[in-house]
């Protein structure tokens, strides 16, 4: 949706370079990476998402995978309302081992957390954490609430 808005946008007023720069990204920012299987155990990373009821689902990820799209494929209940482009809180997840291993939040991402409900000091936002053979066994806890978009309880489908 965003690429097809910054289309109609950007062909009026000739923005080429800005269009390529979408149409290159555009792999990530629909998450269709995130849908093809690892190719071999070298390039595998396990993660566990540890849903609001407590329960776990193991999943095998890849080197590469954006942990919110991740989410997406395998109808974990994480919201993505602005398709990782850190401009919400709904992807909100605590990191609960592996954290050392992350890079620091940039500043958009910290002040994006700022704006989630019940943050911790483990609080990150999925869509910046991107697997890595380092991150293997990775476990995610989806927070007890997040800064829903959708207020009729609509729960939000894969994209
Ligand atoms: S999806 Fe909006 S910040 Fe992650």
């Amino acid at each position: 949706m965003i690429v097809a808005w910054i289309s109609r946008i950007s062909r009026p007023l000739g923005r080429p370079i800005l269009l390529r720069s979408f149409h290159s990204t555009r792999k990530s920012l629909h998450g269709d990476f995130e849908w093809q299987d690892p190719r071999s155990e070298e390039d595998a990373v396990n993660i566990t998402y540890v849903l609001r009821d407590g329960s776990e689902r193991k999943i095998k990820g890849k080197v590469g995978d954006n942990c919110m799209y991740l989410a997406h494929r395998y109808n974990i209940e994480l919201e993505g309302a602005c398709e990782a482009s850190c401009a919400c809180s709904t992807c909100h997840v605590y990191v609960e081992t592996h954290g050392d291993k992350l890079e620091e939040p940039k500043e958009e991402e910290d002040d994006m957390l700022d704006q989630a409900p019940v943050v911790r000091p483990n609080s990150r936002l999925a869509c910046q954490i991107t697997l890595s053979k380092d991150l293997d066994g990775i476990r995610l806890t989806l927070p007890p609430i997040t800064r829903n978009f959708y207020v009729d309880g609509h729960v939000p489908q894969p994209h």
